[in-house]
This record gives C-alpha cells, structure tokens and sequence, in this order.
C-alpha cells in the first residue's frame, strides 16, 4: 500500500497566492468586462534590462555552434557567476563570502524550502508571524508541526511582528535552533538595522542556532544605513545561511536565477554535538538533486554585473520604488498607516478590518488585487499588502480607484 505524507492534511487547502488568483479568476469569469489590476502576489511587469538580453542571445548563439555548445555545466553555477556575486555584492559590500560558498540555482523560493532537508527532523523553529508563506508551509510538510489551531501550527516558536516592534521581531524567550528572518521584509516591507541583525547573530551564536536570511528584496534598500546581506554583520559567517534571488532585482521571475550563500564556517551538530559542516552537505545535496541553472540564463545574469546591468537594474528598481511611492503616499493621504515602500517594494497597510473582507471589497469595488495580511500568518490580521509591482498607467489606475472607494 502506498502511503501519503500525512502532514500534508495539515495544510490550509491552498498556497496564499494560489488562493488569490483562485479568487480573482473567480471574479473575472463573472465580470468579463471590468479590467482587474493585480497589485498582489510580487511578479514583475517590465520587460529584462536590455544588457541581459544581449547576453542571453550571444549565449544562445554558442549553443548553436559545435565549438562554444555546453552541455552539463556546473550544479553550483558557472565560475563567471559565482565571481561576479561574491565580488559585486559581497566583496564590494565588505562581506566576506567566496565565489565557491555561492549556490546558483533556479530560485529563492525552492533553495528556502529544500535547505530543510539538511536538518533533523525535531527542531524548535522560530518562525516571524507574519511571514511570507513557504517557510511556514514546507516545515509543515516536512512533518516539523502539529496540527494548525487558529491560524497557529503547534510546535512553532511564533515571532510577533507588530506596529509596536517595527515589525523586526524581538529574540525569543526560549532557545530555539532555527530562525527564519527576512529582511526588507516580505510581507510588511520592514527593515532590519545592523543592530538589530547584530542582536540575532549573538543570540545564534550563544544558542548554537542557525539563522536563514532570506535577502531577496535586498536591491531595493536605498537608505545607505542599511545591511544588504548579513554577512555585513561581525560573526554571521558561522551561523548563518542567506538566499538571494534575481526575479525582483532584475525581472527574473519568469526567467529563473538565484542563489545560496553557505559559507564554510557555517555548521549544524550531531546529536553528539559534533559541529558539521553545512557547506559539504548541500553541496551534496544541491550535486545529487539539481543540474544547474541553464548557461544562457547564467550569462544573462552575469550581465546584471556589468555597467551597462548595474545602471539598467538600478533603473528598474527605481522604477518600482517610484510606483511604491505613489501608493505609499496615497494610503497616508487617505489615513492609514503604512509600512514598507521606501526600501522596500511592498506596502503593508493597516486597514483595521478583516483581511480578507477588506481583499474581497477591493477586488468587488474597485478591481484591485491585493494580499490579504491574516494570509501571512495571524499577526497580519487587519493589513493587506499591495505590491508596486505593475506598470506606471496602472498603478496610477489603481489609486484613483482606491481614493474613490476608500475616501
Ligand atoms: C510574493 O508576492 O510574496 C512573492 O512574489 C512570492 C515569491 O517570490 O515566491
């Protein structure tokens, strides 16, 4: 008899985002007529810098001829990649991270998911409430929690973000082993400072516990205070495991290409208590299971690297922090009070009502898709998140539609 993984009835029915667009699709099968803008899940609108799709045509054009063809090419990742990274936003930054401590693969979202495989099956988890959904989820999966009991898994070490913390969870009261922190922060657009990194590192440190930091909105920083990645931070080279990504940074979304820091020094225990090196498993790991980004997607990331990709990506970034802006700024006009935006391309609003009702009312009235925020966990009960990701017409389209719906 074949047997199913019956953590999987633990599960709400449907990821969050595929909720959304079960809903949206819902809406407009019944109103064909009315033109629906999606300031939902984060998916990029404006097409690749024009320097990565040079680069991607050259690279297309070697695989068409018999003496520049690749086959198989590194799990890890090409060396000009993994240079380029660890050089421009590591080296460049003060960080000290390897070209070979550098994990290229398909996605932030697969590499925070998969990096569990690593760990021992009882583990005390501290998860930030709310948070984006895939950390809570594949830990459920993977048979880490009990049963959900209004809106909670048992077994999880919940870390309130509220207005009152900045949303930058406190340390937890009790030791845990593993901590998930994202920062700017999706789903509230938050910020962490290097002292409040600082605070995790030590508490890492001093627990044996690992953080994973998920940096994947780090482009969007623009207060130079800021750390992008936290191996800007004194010690976090032992106790911590980063992940970046390329879709928001670049566009990349639909083109697929992020990566894994793991650093050398970084390790796990035995039951014994005998330190192991994390590196050396998931390069096992990412060796056995994966083959590798495609060599046209990684030129066209390296190009991301070069002047012309730095100014092109920068422009984009730009592009989507102005549209963050504008609705920044239209939710305060109408009273709210918001969060995220500045270093960040997500708003999260306090609506000081139901979640999903307030989701369903925008999406009835005025045609817009938003993310409820009790679909990032309790604590987001009463926000929705809008993205900034769309085009300049249609988020200029939106908030017109906002001011008349919510004035
Ligand atoms: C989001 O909207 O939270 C993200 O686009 C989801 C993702 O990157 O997987």
């Amino acid at each position: 008899m074949i047997r199913v993984n019956e953590n999987y009835a633990k599960l709400q029915a449907s990821y969050l985002f595929s909720e959304i667009s079960k809903r949206v699709k819902t809406y407009q099968g019944e109103h064909p007529d009315k033109k629906v803008i999606r300031l939902g899940i984060g998916d990029v609108t404006e097409p690749l810098p024009p320097a990565c799709i040079e680069a991607m045509h050259k690279a297309v054009d070697e695989m068409a001829s018999r003496s520049t063809f690749r086959g198989y090419g590194p799990e890890q990742g090409y060396d000009f990649l993994r240079e380029a990274i660890a050089a421009n936003d590591f080296a460049a930054r003060g960080a000290n991270v390897a070209a070979d401590e550098i994990f290229v693969s398909d996605g932030a979202k697969c590499d925070t998911a998969n990096i569990q495989e690593l760990f021992a099956d009882k583990l005390t988890i501290a998860i930030p409430d709310p948070v984006y959904p895939v950390y809570v989820d594949t830990n459920v999966m993977a048979g880490r929690t009990g049963k959900s009991s209004k809106g909670r898994y048992k077994g999880f070490v919940y870390l309130d973000c509220t207005q009152e913390n900045g949303f930058v969870p406190d340390l937890p009261t009790q030791p845990v082993d593993l901590i998930y922190l994202c920062f700017p922060n999706n789903p509230t657009g938050a910020t962490a400072t290097r002292a409040q990194l600082k605070a995790w590192v030590d508490y890492a440190k001093a627990n044996k516990a690992l953080i994973l930091f998920d940096a994947a909105y780090e482009a969007f920083i623009r207060n130079p205070e800021l750390p992008h990645s936290i191996y800007e931070i004194e010690g976090a080279r032992d106790v911590a495991i980063e992940f970046r990504s390329f879709s928001k940074t670049a566009g990349f979304t639909g083109t697929r290409c992020a990566f894994t820091v793991v650093p050398k020094s970084v390790v796990g225990y035995t039951k014994k208590g005998e330190p192991v090196p994390l590196h050396a498993m998931w390069n096992r790991r990412h060796t056995t299971k994966f083959n590798g980004v495609s060599y046209p997607i990684q030129r066209a990331t390296e190009a991301v690297y070069s002047p012309a990709g730095k100014e092109q990506t920068k422009a984009l970034i730009d592009f989507y922090l102005q549209n963050a802006a504008i609705i920044r700024s239209t939710l305060i006009e109408l009273g709210y009070t918001v969060t995220g935006g500045d270093n960040s391309p997500y708003i999260w609003v306090n609506v000081q009502k139901d979640s999903w009702k307030f989701f369903d009312m925008l999406l009835k009235r005025a045609q817009i898709v938003t993310t409820p925020g009790a679909g990032f966990g309790r604590c987001g009960q009463g926000y929705i998140r809008i993205s900034a990701f769309n085009s300049r017409e249609n988020v200029e389209e939106a908030m017109k539609r906002l001011r008349k719906v919510l004035k």
